[in-house]
């Protein structure tokens, strides 16, 4: 490859490549970039689109659902595969009130659960199991976090998270703060289980996708 070519130019180049999307989802996406509100973005909110739809996923839960953009790919997936529900959860009342008007305008009344509470107890006390968990929480909770979730997802059903590179900053062996020391440990417990296929995909901030093989 030619060394010039930049990962900010190849993340340009498959945001070319990404479907239109409805008005409601580019005011959320013009919403997130004026505000610098870390949302997943349309090239990675497309590929979690596509993996729901390709495992047919119709229970899905999120941890860290924002103002619902992430979810709305989510419940897209949900509601062409028949019909099911997305859970949104975030610890933020106005978050999951914006959420809500966004959602419905998209047409995913009937698809998406809203709580407003920390998404780890949440998922504690809403077991699934699920065909799909997306995780966006604070970072250092992920291996906590992971825990929980191997216990509420289904055989056959995949697990993403993003923020795998943490701008970068994973790849710095000088780095120890807390947010890097979560996604380490994290993969450090994915890569010890012999539950999980899983590789990390470099769209945008990295995404894990990991396939759950055995119970
Ligand atoms: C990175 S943003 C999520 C964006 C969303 N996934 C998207 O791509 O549109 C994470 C959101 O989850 C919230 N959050 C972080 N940790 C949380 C936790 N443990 N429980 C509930 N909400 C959390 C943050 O306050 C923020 O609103």
């Amino acid at each position: 490859m030619n060394n010039k070519l930049s990962f900010q130019s190849i993340q340009n180049y498959l945001q070319q490549h990404v479907d239109e999307r409805p008005r409601e989802m580019q005011i959320m996406e013009d919403y997130a970039s004026k505000r610098k509100f870390p949302i997943i973005g349309p090239v990675a909110g497309s590929y979690c689109y596509q993996i729901a739809r390709m495992i047919r996923a119709t229970n899905v839960f999120e941890l860290g659902s924002g103002y619902g953009y992430s979810t709305a790919w989510f419940a897209r997936a949900v509601k062409e595969n028949g019909g099911g529900t997305v859970h949104h959860v975030v610890w933020d009342t106005d978050l999951s009130n914006k959420a809500k008007i966004h959602l419905e305008r998209l047409g995913y009344k009937d698809i998406v659960k809203y709580h407003v509470g920390e998404a780890i107890d949440t998922l504690e006390n809403n077991r699934g199991p699920y065909d799909l968990i997306f995780n966006d929480i604070e970072k250092d909770s992920y291996p906590l976090s992971f825990q929980v979730i191997e216990q509420c997802i289904k055989l056959g059903g995949v697990l993403i998270v993003d923020n795998m590179f943490l701008n970068g900053r994973i790849i710095n062996d000088e780095v120890q703060d807390a947010s890097v020391e979560g996604v380490r440990e994290m993969l450090k417990l994915i890569h010890n289980s012999h539950k999980w296929i899983s590789s990390i995909v470099p769209i945008r901030d990295g995404l894990l996708v990991a396939y759950r093989i055995c119970s």
